[in-house]
């Protein structure tokens, strides 16, 4: 089937509210002060990724002792023939969208971009992505390696690509890799599934990372890393509240801290105030009192058993068509679809 070589040009998200559009930072302000106005001081890992954090976690995923990527891309590269079989519609002749949530640098997306075109599928990629600049380097990158991909970049959050999904007539497969799944809490995790279920037609199908339980040795290593890029990119949510709301933040009285409950498969990330202090915040006028060694809680990196995905697939309406995993068992890349047909 031949393709066009037109990658469209990126796409701004749909509309945000007036308000947010006159202040970018309406949003994380109202989010800084409700989350540390908490019992348990909390800010969502969503703020890691500026510029900054972009580029730190771009850093994690080279790391010998962070796992997920390459075991991921191994994975991919392993099953890439039959991923790529359970995505497509059986028809070679019919079209469909290719969706990805959270594009970001498309480097695993392209083992199956090849396969698919290699063997001649009619598709369009949809990367969707709250980065411009990740999506922009990855149609330029795109049209260099894939020149016969059709592209079409979107950016928007999940809740905006999620409207855009059901918004699209015409056969889908959407891709949600990286383990991104497990950043959610679980009703967060719920509520994504569900959404992310309904706007499903029988024959549309889900790919979605996850990574597994395993040694939990091995799962604190990967995010309590030995050259302390784990702690810069938990450490920049400070340096960026201090940046963008005027927090006086003293990063040599904060530690970065991980635990991983093997009960709940729960890797917590705290940044740890090491003695009594008061922050300030001046965009916002307002303070902030930590005891010594008070956590603020700011990210969930969910680890998965098979059952426990099944349930979770369940609870939202989906029912798991195929399960591929690594050699080892680290990571699995799971085919979704509606539950009942
Ligand atoms: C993006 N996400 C899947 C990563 C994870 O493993 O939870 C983010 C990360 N945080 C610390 N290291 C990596």
């Amino acid at each position: 089937m031949p393709h066009d070589s037109t990658v469209s040009t990126v796409a701004t998200a749909p509309a945000a509210t007036t308000a947010a559009a006159a202040d970018p930072n309406l949003l994380l302000r109202e989010h800084v002060r409700e989350g540390l106005s908490r019992p348990f001081k909390a800010l969502s890992s969503m703020y890691f990724y500026d510029d900054e954090g972009s580029r730190l976690f771009q850093q994690i995923m080279a790391l010998p002792e962070y796992y997920p990527t390459r075991t991921e891309f191994a994975l991919l590269t392993r099953h890439r023939a039959a991923i790529a079989r359970a995505l497509r519609p059986q028809n070679p002749a019919e079209p469909f969208f290719l969706l990805e949530l959270g594009a970001g640098d498309g480097l695993k997306t392209k083992i199956l971009l090849r396969e698919l075109l290699e063997n001649g599928a009619d598709f369009t990629y949809v990367p969707v992505d709250i980065s411009a600049a990740a999506l922009a380097g990855l149609a330029t990158s795109l049209q260099a390696e894939l020149p016969g991909l059709r592209v079409e970049p979107v950016v928007a959050d999940y809740a905006d690509a999620l409207g855009l999904m059901a918004a699209r007539p015409g056969r889908k497969a959407v891709l949600f890799l990286g383990s991104n799944i497990g950043n959610f809490s679980p009703e967060e995790r719920h509520q994504f599934l569900a959404d992310l279920a309904r706007p499903l037609t029988p024959n549309d199908r889900l790919l979605i990372g996850f990574d597994l339980q395993k040694d939990p040795r091995l799962i604190r290593a990967a995010y309590d890393d030995s050259q302390g890029v784990t702690a810069a990119f938990n450490f920049n949510l400070l340096h960026r509240l201090n940046r963008e709301l005027g927090a006086d933040f003293d990063l040599a009285h904060w530690q970065h801290y991980t635990d991983y409950n093997p009960l709940t498969g729960a890797v917590r990330s705290f940044l740890a105030s090491t003695r009594a202090q008061t922050v300030h915040f001046a965009e916002l006028g307002w303070s902030v009192d930590f005891r010594a060694w008070e956590m603020i809680h700011t990210e969930n990196s969910f680890k998965f058993t098979q059952p426990g995905i099944e349930e979770i697939a369940q609870a939202a309406g989906l029912t798991t068509a195929d399960f591929f995993t690594d050699e080892q068992d680290y990571f699995a890349d799971v085919i979704l679809r509606r539950a009942g047909h």
